[in-house]
């Protein structure tokens, strides 16, 4: 469907009788990873409901809006197969009959890394995923922790904001080489694809670091992520750190559960990646 109001009504009707909706907000070009969202969704809840709209305020100028993969017949094919039983598909002139003047921020979680890396980028997302959830009313929400600044970004608003919304964190789908899976894989070059699994490497380098070595200061942690892309000159780095997972704030010693970040270009393609890793050493008080 691609009316709002159609949407809402449907979501209403799917909950009379109290029963639950899941949400699971997308781009579209559906891969494996949306479609584990899905299914967790239809696991947990009584109606799957997918959000297929490529947002223009989540892209920078420089950005790929203009050549973003798009397939809706496919994504519905798929999302249906999947376990979803409503799609909203809306056009722009329906998301937004007149330009937003309303921006949604979330000041801190946001400025660091894709912040920093992606100015403006969150404001897009945080204000698109207000819209969408307002529409949606009273819900599970599924996203993934491919984009793990993403979901802070987005828990934390849903928090600040009381929205009658349950954020659900899936973990992120990878092909057997250990790509995490991304509409955007779809631009790299079969060379620059051979070589994308580097960017799971410096993550596994990280974790040896943290749960092998019990490295303390996140420096070496980085050092050891960036080390091995550094490795092969087609990488430029963007980031490679260690984090608390709640806010994604650095800490001076590395303790008890942590997140390990990297966000690294191949070519014209930005590869974002993440995984968890314990310390051995406990937090502090
Ligand atoms: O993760 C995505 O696909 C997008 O950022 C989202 C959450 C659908 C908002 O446009």
């Amino acid at each position: 469907m691609t009316r709002r109001e159609e949407w809402a009504e449907a979501l209403d009707e799917a909950r009379s009788g109290g029963a639950t909706v899941g949400l699971v907000p997308t781009m579209g070009a559906l891969h494996g990873g949306h479609l584990s969202l899905v299914r967790r969704a239809a696991a947990t809840t009584a109606t799957v409901a997918v959000s297929v709209y490529v947002n223009p305020l989540q892209f920078g100028r420089d950005e790929d809006l203009a050549r973003y993969p798009r397939d809706l017949e496919r994504d519905v094919a798929v999302a249906t197969a999947a376990g979803a039983q409503l799609v909203f598909a809306p056009e722009a002139g329906e998301m937004w009959p007149e330009a937003p003047a309303t921006t949604v921020h979330v000041r801190g979680i946001t400025e660091p890394f894709e912040g920093e890396a992606r100015p403006g980028h969150f404001d897009g997302v945080a204000t698109i995923v207000t819209k969408l959830l307002s529409l949606s009313g009273r819900c599970l929400a599924f996203f993934g922790e491919k984009d793990f600044q993403q979901l802070a970004v987005v828990r934390r608003l849903v928090r600040d904001l009381s929205l009658p919304v349950e954020v659900v964190g899936c973990p992120t789908v990878r092909d057997a080489d250990g790509l995490a899976l991304s509409s955007r894989n779809a631009y790299l070059a079969p060379a620059e694809r051979a070589a994308a699994p580097r960017v799971y490497a410096a993550l596994l380098a990280g974790r040896r670091a943290v749960e092998g070595r019990g490295a303390r200061r996140p420096g070496e942690v980085e050092a050891a992520m960036a080390a091995v892309l550094a490795d092969d000159p087609r990488f430029a780095l963007d980031y490679a750190a260690v984090v608390r997972p709640d806010d994604l704030s650095v800490p001076t010693v590395v303790a008890g559960e942590v997140r390990l970040l990297v966000a690294a270009r191949l070519g014209g393609t930005r590869l974002v990646d993440n995984l968890p890793a314990r310390s051995p050493h406990p937090e502090g008080p």
